[in-house]
């Protein structure tokens, strides 16, 4: 790979600030900013617009899981924007390569999920998983079944409906949301268990939260939960062991649906296609994909819906009825070739038995990160970490949103090659799944370097110093 980019970084800063809106900036910032400005990737690595190189441990955005720069990506993609680039998925047509890969797909789903819905993202997926669940109980003579239950810290998304049910605090202002029909209970954050409650008190307690919200609102009120198996954007929430089986009992007992919200844990991030089944026994009744559905080359979204469930309104019943919902972009023929060309990578290189193999490594490595007096927790599973800095390990009181803790450690992680996703008081890490044992080492011993010069930082500057014993 070639670092002697023709880029001016100073112009591309100006124009950036003076043309595009970001998603998620702080707009206090937004006309002053320097942005990294990514313009090149192979493999694990990306390189900046100077040229510099770094190991990308957030995977583009949770999603490049086969690593960058695959020609046979590249040429897949080519194949078949010269074959047909697009035509309309709606109605009476069909393209071969969507055929193709939900055939394929259907073959990894658990259960009787054989049926799979494309939209353009993950978003879109859970938006249009939530209609299909609405349509399912208004078609079925079930029109008071709109509630949606959902957690605190969970995010599903960034449309409106799937903004409504996601549930970040600080992802709430001057934006109105759905409030009628949604319910967020507590997130089962088992770091954050109280004190003294072990962790089988703590899953009867959260997987009595579901019940009680159920029976409250009347389980004929009530048409579906919605959950990432583990929390991912919220801080890679991890609920206690067992949790999500529990819930999933719940739903079954008061006939309410189970979206499992597999846009991160998915393709590969676990160690499987789809984790829902092998990892945390359950067939839910929805699983929403995304992200390594097609590692990120073209975007592309996806629910899997129970044959039960889209068998019952076809045929006669369904007859002069439309499931008004979908997209242009809805089984884009270019993403489908990149998401069949995606799944032969995966099994042809055995990247789910590789992470199965190293992930276990990568989260014990991680934790040796445990002996720094500000990380407080190291959780996560497989290929999807989180390192949390607190202000005392003993009260677990999270370091102050104003401190910009994440950012400090990037400002001191990057030039020494390496790049973690900053969010709040958390360093996140979603490598690409290729990611070797050695290049594991050196992003534990770069990040170790980081957090201990964010932490000399802050004593300089009088904002922290190590609790007394
Ligand atoms: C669990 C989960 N669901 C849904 C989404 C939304 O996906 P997208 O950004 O592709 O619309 C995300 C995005 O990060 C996610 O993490």
């Amino acid at each position: 790979m070639r670092s002697n980019f023709a880029y001016d970084t100073e112009a591309l800063w100006q124009q950036d600030r003076d043309h595009i809106i970001h998603p998620w900036i702080d707009l206090g910032t937004a006309k002053t900013r320097e942005p990294l400005i990514v313009a090149a990737a192979e493999g694990v690595h990306i390189y900046d617009s100077r040229g510099h190189r770094m190991i990308d441990a957030i995977g583009g955005m949770w999603c490049v899981n086969i690593g960058y720069g695959r020609e046979e990506m590249a040429q897949a993609i080519a194949e078949q924007v010269r074959r047909m680039p697009y035509f309309s998925p709606f109605g009476l047509i069909s393209t071969p390569p969507s055929i193709d890969f939900g055939t394929r797909l259907a073959q990894y789903t658990p259960g009787d999920l054989k049926h799979v819905f494309f939209t353009t993202g993950g978003s879109t997926a859970v938006d249009s998983a939530l209609r299909f669940v609405q349509f399912y109980n208004n078609f079925h003579g079930r029109p008071k079944k709109k509630h949606i239950i959902t957690r605190e810290y969970a995010y599903h998304g960034s449309t409106y409906l799937s903004a409504s049910v996601s549930g970040k605090p600080g992802d709430r202002g001057n934006l109105d949301f759905v409030t009628e029909t949604i319910h967020h209970l507590p997130a089962p954050n088992t770091y954050r268990r109280p004190e003294g409650m072990s962790e089988a008190e703590f899953c009867d307690l959260k997987v009595a939260d579901l019940e009680n919200k159920i029976v409250e609102l009347g389980p004929e009120n009530v048409a579906c939960f919605i959950a990432e198996p583990l929390m991912a954007s919220g801080g890679v929430i991890v609920p206690p062991k067992g949790y999500q089986r529990r819930t999933w009992e719940v739903c079954r007992k008061y006939d309410v649906f189970y979206i499992s919200d597999e846009v991160v844990t998915g393709f590969g991030r676990l160690g499987e296609i789809f984790a829902s089944e092998p990892v945390f026994d359950i067939v839910p009744d929805i699983i929403i994909s995304a992200k390594g559905l097609t590692s990120g080359y073209v975007p592309l979204g996806a629910f899997f819906v129970s044959d039960r469930l889209y068998d019952s309104l076809t045929g006669p019943a369904g007859a002069g009825k439309y499931f008004t919902n979908g997209f242009t972009y809805s089984a884009h023929p270019v993403a489908c070739a990149a998401g069949i060309k995606n799944l032969e990578i995966i099994e042809r290189e055995r990247i789910l038995e590789h992470v199965r193999e190293i992930g276990p490594y990568f989260v014990r490595k991680l934790q040796t990160l445990l002996d720094l007096p500000v990380v407080g927790d190291v959780r996560g599973s497989h290929m999807m970490v989180c390192v949390e800095c607190v202000l005392d390990k003993k009260t677990k009181a999270p370091m102050p949103a104003d401190w910009d803790v994440a950012y400090r450690i990037i400002r001191h992680t990057m030039p020494r090659g390496l790049l973690v996703r900053p969010l709040a008081h958390y360093a996140v890490l979603s490598p690409p799944l290729t990611i070797t044992k050695a290049q594991i080492d050196e992003t534990v011993e770069i990040l170790r370097a980081g957090i201990e010069a964010m932490t000399d930082e802050l004593i300089r500057e009088g904002l922290w110093k190590a609790p007394r014993d």
